[in-house]
């Protein structure tokens, strides 16, 4: 049996795309949901076009009732059994009740080379420091923000006069290498580290 795996996102869903795309017959796993926290996420009718099925929480009415949403999102991953959730691009944080429901099952991407800047504004924070490489991590959810095991990273370097938009463009295709790699891993219970480096 294929593990079952629902992807959250919030945007335009590249990341999902590449896991989509790489999930083909031989894979052990397959996509069995496609779960949004906005409407405006253009990755809805990304996934809509590839027959996976959709579906859409909006965060909006929950306002202070972070638990009230992810009752809903609960909901609708009940409908489908998952067997691993990928946050990709998923911008909502998740309290540590939710996360524990789905600890060890769990996993997101994020770019940077953790434990180096967690949170937001990676890119501009890796300029701000001087680095020579930067990169992205995919690891398991856990309490800690931006902190669980790491599954794999995904090095680039960092070239003189690189704007955070260049090191995003740059880092992106590397996502799309990295997280597919890191499931086909974890879908067979494989937790040995991805690496990824370009020159
Ligand atoms: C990516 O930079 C990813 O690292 C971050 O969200 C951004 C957009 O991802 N988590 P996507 O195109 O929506 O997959």
């Amino acid at each position: 049996m294929k593990k079952r795996v629902a992807i959250l996102i919030s945007g335009g869903g590249s990341n999902m795309e590449a896991l989509v795309r790489d999930m083909d017959e031989r894979h052990p796993a397959e996509p069995v949901l496609v779960l949004a926290n906005t409407a405006n996420a253009g990755g809805l009718a990304k996934a809509a076009a590839r027959g996976i099925p959709t579906a859409m929480v909006d965060h909006r009415p929950f306002k202070g009732d972070r638990s009230g949403f992810e009752a809903a999102l609960t909901e609708e991953l009940k409908k489908v059994a998952p067997d691993i959730i990928c946050l990709a691009g998923f911008m909502r944080i998740l309290t540590p009740e939710f996360i524990a429901r789905w600890q060890g099952k769990m996993l997101n991407i994020h770019p940077s080379i953790l434990p180096l800047f967690r949170g937001l504004h990676t890119h501009q924070r890796a300029l701000e420091a001087g680095m020579a490489v930067h990169g992205c991590t995919v690891h398991e959810v856990t309490g800690e923000l931006d902190g669980g095991p790491i599954l794999g990273q995904a090095v680039i370097p960092v070239k003189d006069g690189d704007t955070p938009d260049d090191l995003a463009t740059r880092l992106l295709p590397m996502e799309h290498k990295l997280y597919p790699a890191v499931l086909r891993r974890f879908a067979v219970s494989n937790r040995e580290k991805v690496t990824l480096m370009v020159g």
